[in-house]
């Protein structure tokens, strides 16, 4: 009885939720990865150390499964292969990033590495040959070493770093590529990698570093955007963008006004950080958070907040900087009221936010983080078009873990019901999101989970020296959308262990 109530309720919903399956004309598909998750070669070829490197080799005991990034998919030397693949699933652009240690192996531009050069453009030329488009990220992570060792995105020469960096890559490889993205997730870069230890190089200035962090950050990532825009653009006709991650924080009882303020302190705190400077009117960074920062630093005995604001210059210099918001989303997280997270150190982002939240909300996945809740996907697109000016979104990434089933039904689940919720908005509020990337085409390094926790449309076996790849169900579940355009409907992408149930 009471499993035939509940079974009455889930059919209900997910037929709710399943309403609009087409696709806009015009929207684009595509899949993402990145150099280090993927390419391998670390130390050949005239590539030198990065922090991840670094941090894999001098503290495996990081990785949950000890594993690196030396070989990873080996993707340096595959990648007609993956370019195939690409092929068979029928996007219509490829997500990839560059390595900058492995085009200036100083990281600055005294020296230029040819096979770094010529990597890339084979891969770009592949790519034309099949037909898609890339998506390219000039940084996704992997800072070279030596960089690192001059403070990384701490320095604020770091500016003049990573223009110059840009400048060679524009200059050698723009006549190809239409679409760039600066930056990947400048969240998880300075809180994660700066203002904690969760992400190379593990620096943990917590509360400082996240700070100096983003300051550094969005003034690169500002000047990246005018030289494309001054000095390429009129020749090479692309557009360049960033792309911001997002925990979408929801209150957890939504009739609690304390509990929605606080959500969206949190969701300023979290998304607002890098947004609000670009996308804004106003520019600079959100209210709430220079005011939250500036009194807890005030409670610290501080002379001054730990966040600097931006001067006018600034400000006017890095807002408008981006063609479209570029949005990584994968999960919801609640806020469940006023205080001090008890996992925030002290001093920290987390203790600025001022909020307690928890991740015990919707599904799991492989990854603790990532819960599964398509509503709170609906929501964040919702806000992002009220706060940032109807902005056009490309969502960058968005993907489910598992161990690396074959028959991967959780994440088909994931897909459609992220992707309903996607066409929903779209419909129904009209926010203009104009395609849609998966994270990821194949299980690659996973960061500090290693290849623990696995995000591919393909199952990479890595204790194969081939690196054999396997298409799992959600390949031709996402190749069949792409054909169509079209959520698919066929029962043999539905879960064989849920139709069993309805039948009885
Ligand atoms: C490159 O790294 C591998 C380990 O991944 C090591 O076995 C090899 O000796 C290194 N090669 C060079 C040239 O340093
Ligand atoms: C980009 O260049 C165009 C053409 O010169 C200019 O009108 C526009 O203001 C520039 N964008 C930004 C954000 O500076």
């Amino acid at each position: 009885m009471a499993t035939a109530i509940i079974i009455a309720l889930l059919a209900i919903t997910h037929s709710g939720i399943a309403h609009y399956t087409k696709f806009p004309e015009g929207f684009t598909f595509g899949v993402a990865t990145a150099s280090h998750q993927i390419e391998g070669a670390w130390n050949v070829s005239g590539k030198s150390e990065n922090v991840w490197d670094r941090l894999t080799h001098s503290r495996p005991w990081m990785i949950a499964d000890g594993t690196n990034g030396d070989i990873a998919c080996d993707s340096y030397n595959k990648y007609q292969e993956d370019v195939d693949h690409l092929a068979y699933l029928g996007v219509d652009f490829y997500r990839f990033s560059l390595s900058w240690a492995r085009i200036l192996p100083t990281g600055r531009v005294d020296h230029v590495n040819p096979d770094g050069i010529r990597y890339y453009n084979a891969l770009l030329d592949a790519l034309a040959e099949k037909n898609i488009e890339p998506l390219v990220t000039l940084f996704h992570w992997d800072l070279p070493q030596s960089l690192q060792d001059l403070g990384g995105w701490a320095n604020p020469k770091m500016i003049d770093y990573f223009r110059d960096y840009s400048d060679v890559c524009f200059r050698e490889f723009g006549d190809r590529i239409k679409s760039w993205i600066t930056i990947n997730e400048p969240y998880e870069i300075c809180e994660d990698a700066y203002g904690d230890d969760k992400k190379a190089p593990a620096i943990d200035s917590h509360g400082v570093g996240n700070y100096l962090c983003s300051d550094n950050l969005l003034k690169a990532h500002a000047e990246v955007y005018h030289l494309y825009n001054d000095t390429y653009r009129p020749q090479q006709n692309g557009r360049i963008m960033i792309s911001i991650n997002s925990i979408w924080y929801e209150p957890s009882d939504p009739e609690d006004a304390e509990q929605v303020a606080l959500a969206e302190v949190a969701n300023q705190f979290k998304f607002g950080w890098f947004a609000h400077p670009i996308f804004t009117e106003e520019g600079g960074y959100p209210a709430v958070m220079v005011e939250n920062v500036a009194q807890q630093s005030q409670a610290e005995g501080l002379p001054k907040s730990r966040l600097e604001q931006f001067d006018d210059y600034w400000i006017e210099r890095i807002k408008g900087t981006s063609d479209f918001l570029g949005i990584n989303h994968y999960t919801t997280h609640l806020v469940t009221g006023p205080g001090v997270d008890p996992i925030a150190k002290s001093p920290s982002w987390l203790k600025d936010i001022g909020a307690v939240t928890t991740m015990n909300v919707g599904g799991d996945s492989a990854s603790e983080w990532l819960r599964v809740v398509p509503t709170g996907f609906a929501n964040l697109l919702r806000w992002c078009k009220s706060s940032y000016n109807d902005a056009p979104i490309y969502i960058t990434e968005n993907g489910f873990s598992d161990r690396g089933d074959l028959d991967d039904y959780g994440r088909i689940q994931y897909l459609n019901d992220y992707l309903s919720a996607l066409l929903h908005v779209i419909y129904e509020d009209d926010v203009k999101v104009l395609g849609y990337t998966l994270w990821t085409l194949m299980d690659n390094f996973e960061w500090r989970a290693g290849f623990s926790e696995r995000f591919g449309l393909y199952y990479v076996d890595i204790t194969d020296p081939e690196r054999l790849r396997t298409p799992k169900l959600s390949a031709d579940y996402y190749k069949q959308l792409i054909a169509a355009r079209e959520l698919p409907e066929d029962d043999r992408f539905k879960n064989p262990a849920h139709i069993d149930r309805s039948e009885l």
